[in-house]
């Protein structure tokens, strides 16, 4: 009886890493909204557009897409306990490079494109209508607000919602490289979940 049981979670267990192996095979980049192999952008690689892995154009993560030089408008309200909003720098900075419409996304390496960005995707350089970003949402901030989870650290609000730097980024809510979960999700917003990973209202 016990070793059937045994083998029944054995089967079960096997049966629930086969769904998580196909989880992990879905999680990539590949074939996502961010694979530009098939653009006849000068390259049918899937990773060059955003990153070299010598003589890349600068800045980290080993990044080789134009940046933007663009000053954007801010999230601003009357109700934030934020005070200091910068312009985008970090993470988000590189989003912007592509998402604001001002640099082609055939601009990489040393070649200058022509690409813009158009549609939805394209949120341009008034960033007031979006979510805030590119501020430090610590303890303290949580402790103001009244109205916020208090981060587990300066790399992580809770599971799957990091920062970058202590900072609230693009890539807090978006994972740039899988598209399991639509929309770059780094977390299901069904029921707002990723919404009150951070927020408890
Ligand atoms: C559309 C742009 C884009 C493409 C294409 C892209 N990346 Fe990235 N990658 C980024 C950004 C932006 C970051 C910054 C970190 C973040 O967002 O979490 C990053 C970070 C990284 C990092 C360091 C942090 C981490 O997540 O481990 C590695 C390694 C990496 N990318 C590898 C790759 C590889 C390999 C490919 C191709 C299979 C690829 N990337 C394709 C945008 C891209
Ligand atoms: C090399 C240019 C480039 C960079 C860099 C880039 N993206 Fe994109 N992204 C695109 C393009 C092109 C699309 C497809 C747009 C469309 O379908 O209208 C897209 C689509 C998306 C979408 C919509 C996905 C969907 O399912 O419709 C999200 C969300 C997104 N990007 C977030 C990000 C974030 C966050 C970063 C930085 C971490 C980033 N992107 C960096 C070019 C880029
Ligand atoms: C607080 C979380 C959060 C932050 C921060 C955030 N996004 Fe999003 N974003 C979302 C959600 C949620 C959606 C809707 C996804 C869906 O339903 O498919 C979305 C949608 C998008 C889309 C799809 C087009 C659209 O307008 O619906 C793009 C492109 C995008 N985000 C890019 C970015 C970029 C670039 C940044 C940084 C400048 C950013 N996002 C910051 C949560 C966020
Ligand atoms: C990674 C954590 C995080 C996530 C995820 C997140 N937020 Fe936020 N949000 C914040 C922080 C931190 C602030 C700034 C609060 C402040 O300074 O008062 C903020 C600000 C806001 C504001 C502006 C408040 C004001 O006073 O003007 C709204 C509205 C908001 N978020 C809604 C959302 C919604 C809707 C979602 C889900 C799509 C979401 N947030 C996801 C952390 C997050």
């Amino acid at each position: 009886m016990k070793r059937g049981i045994g083998k029944w979670v054995a089967s079960m267990l096997a049966a629930g890493l086969g769904v998580f192996a196909a989880q992990v095979s879905a999680a990539s980049i590949t074939g996502s909204p961010h694979d530009f192999s098939g653009a006849g952008w000068g390259s049918n690689q899937v990773c060059i557009f955003c990153h070299a892995p010598h003589n890349a154009n600068g800045g980290t993560p080993l990044w080789n897409h134009a940046a933007t030089v663009a000053t954007f408008t801010l999230y601003s309200s009357q109700t934030l306990t934020t005070l200091t909003m910068a312009q985008p720098g970090g993470v988000s900075k590189l989003c912007l490079s592509c998402h604001d419409g001002t640099v082609a996304m055939d601009s990489y390496a040393t070649r200058t494109g022509t690409e813009k960005m158009l549609g939805d995707g394209m949120l341009g350089t008034n960033l007031s209508n979006d979510h805030p970003i590119g501020f430090t949402y610590n303890a303290a901030l949580a402790a103001a607000d009244g109205g916020l989870v208090t981060p587990a650290s300066a790399s992580l609000v809770v599971a799957n919602v990091p920062l970058y730097d202590a900072k609230l980024e693009c890539s807090s809510c978006h994972n740039v490289h899988d598209n399991a979960l639509g929309g770059f999700l780094r977390k299901s917003n069904a029921a707002s979940a990723l919404c009150l990973s951070c927020h408890t209202k």
